[in-house]
């Protein structure tokens, strides 16, 4: 297909992973932003880095019957949300079918679908938001869709209100610590009533913090009320704790934790307990128990109320902390690059169940060790239903059973899922 960047009349036949709407074009797809199944539209076609035909939305002709409003007012400009305009049923329906149709790829389906569970919005406790200082005044926001400017998200609906609140006394007390015309980004985490801030790019005059910057944000801390701020100059750094009022402390069942700086948490806190209580409702009422890709403990903890736990983390400052919060229970710690030295199968035959939490990219390595072991039951939580898929794959090939599957939303608005899946073996 070859066609001038132009405008065309599209019928909307499906909704791809990310959220656009799909017109299947002869031999071509072509992905329309903010398009839904059943749209007809006029859009601006263009050929993306990749290779792919896009269009971009100019105008809806004849609306979707699950086409609504969206609830934010920036939503037009604003690239956090990806799905507003469906109605809650449509969107819920396609979420569960993003998890069912990575496994159906997989020849997989688990023996039962458990209840999904959609958490509000309203709730995301950890954010990061894109700063650019110019005069007086520091925007804080997102980026705009498709572009890098950054937008102003007075409103947003995902956001913890508290954070919000705070943003905009930022805008004000982060003017004398960002430098001039240059961007950063502002990641703002809020636990237990605490809050920290660590800032990424550019500071001061010179670029790092100076006298000037360390005054600022210690007056920025105190009006505030900042637990911690650290800052690193480019996104590969390790955070340097800068300013320290008061610990970053989570409490995950009985371990209560003093958190890294950019420590990983679960996004919303209906989220963590949503995930825990799935995880719980599968795991032994007693036994000997592993929890790969522990981070900070947000599973570790819990589990610990029914045995002992190995936590095995590739983070050393999420191992530290674990080591540090231990105290006199039951919890080993390991740190481990799990990728490259998954867990063995005779290292792991001790334990009664083990559950592994993996980043986005899975768990592969470790789930063909695993393929090869006896442990009688895996819990398996992801953020990608696709790594997952690929990994229960090489479960079920291994003589793992899928047994169970639950659908969890704490991203909402957005095309990311998260779910719990139970293997068993026969
Ligand atoms: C999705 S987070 C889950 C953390 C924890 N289970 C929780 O819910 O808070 C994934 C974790 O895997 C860890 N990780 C990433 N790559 C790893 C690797 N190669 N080996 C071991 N851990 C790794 C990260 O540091 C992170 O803590």
């Amino acid at each position: 297909m070859s066609r001038p960047d132009t405008s065309e009349t599209l019928t909307i036949h499906a909704l791809g992973a990310h959220g656009d709407g799909v017109h299947q074009a002869e031999r071509e797809r072509i992905y329309v932003d903010r398009a839904l199944p059943g749209d007809t539209v006029t859009a601006a076609l263009r050929r993306d880095a990749e290779g792919l035909w896009r269009g971009d939305l100019i105008d809806v002709i004849a609306a979707s019957p699950h086409r609504v409003s969206p609830p934010c007012a920036h939503y037009d400009v604003c690239g956090g949300c990806a799905l507003q305009h469906a109605t809650p049923a449509f969107y819920q329906d396609w979420k569960v079918s993003l998890v069912r149709d990575a496994l159906a790829k997989r020849d997989l389906a688990p023996r039962v679908w458990k209840d999904p569970v959609f958490l509000p919005a309203g709730g995301r406790r950890r954010v990061t938001f894109a700063a650019l200082k110019k005069g007086n005044v520091v925007t804080l926001g997102f980026n705009r869709r498709r572009s890098h400017q950054v937008t102003d998200v007075a409103g947003c609906l995902i956001i913890d209100p508290a954070i919000l609140e705070l943003r905009s006394k930022l805008s004000m007390l982060l003017v004398p610590v960002l430098k001039e015309g240059k961007s950063a980004d502002v990641f703002i985490q809020m636990v237990n009533g605490g809050c920290e801030l660590v800032i990424t790019g550019p500071m001061g005059r010179g670029g790092a913090p100076d006298l000037v910057v360390h005054e600022a944000l210690a007056q920025l801390a105190h009006t505030a009320r900042i637990g911690r701020i650290a800052w690193r100059a480019r996104e590969r750094d390790a955070p340097e704790v800068m300013l320290e009022r008061n610990p970053m402390m989570a409490r995950f069942g009985a371990l209560n934790v003093a958190l890294p700086p950019l420590a990983f948490l679960q996004p919303t806190p209906a989220g963590e307990a949503a995930l825990v209580a799935a995880v719980m409702e599968h795991l032994p009422e007693k036994g000997t128990f592993a929890d790969l890709f522990a981070g900070c403990g947000t599973f570790t903890g819990p589990m610990l109320a029914r045995g002992a736990v190995d936590a095995v983390e590739g983070n050393p400052d999420a191992v530290r902390a674990l080591e540090k919060a231990r105290g006199t229970l039951p919890l080993r710690v390991t740190l481990r690059d799990l990728f490259r030295n998954p867990l063995r199968a005779d290292e792991a035959k001790r334990f009664d169940a083990i559950v592994f939490d993996p980043p986005r990219a899975g768990a592969q390595a470790q789930a063909k060790a695993l393929a090869a072991s006896t442990v009688p039951l895996l819990i398996g939580v992801s953020c990608s239903p696709g790594s997952f898929a690929r990994d229960a794959r090489i479960l079920v090939d291994g003589g793992y059973t899928l047994d169970s599957a639950q659908v969890v939303d704490q991203f909402t608005w957005s095309h990311h899922v998260e779910l719990v899946g139970v293997f068993r073996r026969a």
